[in-house]
């Protein structure tokens, strides 16, 4: 089973994408660590403590608070779109059981990777800070970990903060540019170019029966669906972070290509842009797997069987 460690803002759709990595049963979950995003550090913490009570999880997942704040930048919150609360309202009056683990997020990725060379998959579907304050106070980790699967930016389409920015990249863009240059050898984008084609409605919800989870689901995403179809006309929602722990489980959901990409950090108009050399007309070696196309059919025959199950 692969290693992972989840690092998480948790809003509405990271939520969904721990209770995949959770439900699946294909992943050994060394922890979980958190990062200001959608919401600040203690809700996207306390979410996440939410998320896993609600699941009745047996084993222990350790929950690990990460960075409270970007590297370089303010905050800079999505209540618009995940809720005052992060999770849409659903949840909202319950009591969290769960404890979260003494320690800082980077250090707990530095640990497990210590402890797992080679082994260990990070997925990341919030702002990069807590992976670059890893690698710049341990940069060996690039070579120690088995591969990094990051949600964000967005390589052929437009942004969804700024005309060009994809959110996690806009939050926190000196930290994307430090895991770019890392030289990890095995980075995966999964960019809005890919994840706005996996779309969750109310047909998808059906599916899910009569029961807590769609329960769950319903109120979670209705605040977060509402929004997209005021920007994009559609009545649905993208499943942003869910696809990149699919990609962790079943890389052959997505076609990917060997790119370079960079990010922009010193534009008024662009800051958080990812730009990716097509023609590689910078001449640089690719850094980066990027996603190009998604089996949304796929996606989501995996993605119903497990939260249903
Ligand atoms: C990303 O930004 C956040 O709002 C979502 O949780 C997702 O990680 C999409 O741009
Ligand atoms: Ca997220």
């Amino acid at each position: 089973m692969k290693k992972i460690v989840l690092d998480v803002d948790t809003g509405v759709d990271d939520a969904l994408g721990i209770m995949l990595a959770v439900k699946s049963g294909r992943f050994n979950l060394l922890g979980i660590t958190t990062v200001n995003g959608n919401v600040s550090l203690s809700k996207a913490t306390e979410n996440t403590c939410k998320i896993l009570d609600f699941l009745q999880v047996e084993q222990e997942i350790p929950v690990v608070r990460g960075a409270s704040r970007p590297l370089l930048r303010h905050v800079y919150f999505e209540h618009r779109i995940h809720g005052e609360d992060g999770l849409g309202g659903a949840l909202r009056d319950v009591q969290v059981r769960t404890e979260v683990k003494e320690g800082f997020g980077p250090d707990f990725m530095i640990e497990q990777v210590k402890k797992h060379p080679g082994e260990v998959t990070l997925i990341m579907t919030g702002p990069l800070t807590n992976l670059a304050l890893a690698v710049s106070q341990y940069p060996e980790l690039v070579d120690q970990v088995k591969e990094v699967i990051f949600m964000g930016g967005v390589v052929k389409e437009h942004g969804n903060v700024t005309p060009t920015a994809e959110y996690n990249m806009y939050v926190d863009p000196e930290a994307a540019k430090i895991v770019f240059h890392a030289g990890f050898p095995s980075l995966t984008l999964v960019g809005l170019d890919v994840t706005r084609k996996v779309l969750l409605n109310e047909a998808y919800i059906q599916e899910l029966g009569d029961t807590p989870m769609a329960e769950y689901v319903k109120q979670s995403t209705s605040e977060y669906t509402q929004r997209y179809f005021q920007r994009n006309g559609v009545r649905a929602c993208a499943l942003h972070d869910p696809l990149a722990v699919a990609v962790a489980m079943s890389p052959e959901l997505v076609t990917t290509r060997k790119l370079y990409v960079d990010i922009e950090t010193r534009s008024e108009l662009c800051d958080g842009q990812t730009v990716c050399d097509f023609q590689n007309r910078l001449m640089k070696e690719p850094n980066m797997q990027v996603c190009l196309d998604v089996d949304a059919p796929a996606f989501f025959e995996q993605f119903i069987r497990v939260l249903k199950a």
